[in-house]
């Protein structure tokens, strides 16, 4: 079987509120977009790319790719558009028991050593998962009117963070029927959770963060350069 990455990117970062999108800005000296396929090429070199990009964005260059095998996907109005174009890209050369790995181009900070804990874990799964977190603050739950209704047990919870990685078939089919039923879904897991499959959660660390208000870029970059010095780049 082969390994796929699928790299949405195509997002608009309203939520960054910059003069472009996000995964333009520089971090350490380099757009995020860079950074993050970086990242991914250092760990897995001999995967196959599909960056979901919009159509006409104007300050995407190719030199920032390093993988030697890609392609690009236009971009949909939200992520999962993206993402189900991206897996038309690659229909024509993936089988169904392929592993695709979807990673947001906004989270560069995520290791070569998570990504190779997680293809490791998912090898020999039939179905796959993703990276996550365990909660560590305590979660309140509001009544609507901005005081605290009550206090949730965090017991049992996670962040779900990026990769995520599934079977090919699986994927398509679980994007595919959430769009046709109208269900909402805000990460591949999802989708397959609501095909009655279960994924596996594999621990991540937590300075994996997804870079989407303005003071993320600053944090991205401390974690950034305090991985460096670990040697955890
Ligand atoms: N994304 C995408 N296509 C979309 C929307 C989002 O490929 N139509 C990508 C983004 O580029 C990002 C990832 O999905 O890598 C996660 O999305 P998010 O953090 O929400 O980024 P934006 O949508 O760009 O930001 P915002 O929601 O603040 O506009
Ligand atoms: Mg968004």
């Amino acid at each position: 079987t082969r390994l796929w990455l699928v790299v949405p990117a195509a997002g608009q970062g309203r939520r960054m509120g910059a003069d472009r999108p996000k995964q333009y800005l520089p971090l350490a000296g380099r757009p995020v977009l860079a950074c993050t396929l970086e990242r991914l090429h250092a760990a897995l070199p001999a995967a196959r790319l599909c960056l979901c990009l919009d159509p006409e964005d104007p300050y995407f260059d190719p030199a920032w790719v390093p993988f030697a095998d890609w392609r690009r996907a236009p971009g949909g109005a939200e992520r999962v558009d993206s993402v189900i174009a991206a897996l038309a890209a690659i229909a024509p050369d993936a089988a169904d028991d392929d592993l695709v790995l979807v990673h947001d181009v906004a989270r560069p900070c995520v290791t070569v050593d998570d990504l190779s804990r997680l293809v490791t874990a998912l090898a020999d799964d039939p179905v796959g998962g993703l990276l996550a977190a365990p909660v560590a603050d305590t979660m309140k739950r509001d009544d609507g009117a901005g005081r605290v209704a009550t206090t949730e047990s965090r017991e049992g919870l996670w962040h779900a963070l990026t990769p995520q990685g599934f079977r090919f078939g699986l994927l398509r089919r679980a994007l595919h029927e959430a769009l046709a039923r109208d269900v909402h879904v805000t990460d591949e897991a999802s989708a397959v959770e609501a095909v009655g499959r279960s994924p596996r959660l594999v621990a991540g660390r937590r300075d994996n963060l997804k870079i989407t208000h303005p003071e993320d870029l600053a944090l991205a970059e401390l974690v950034l350069s305090a991985q460096q010095q670990a040697g955890q780049a």
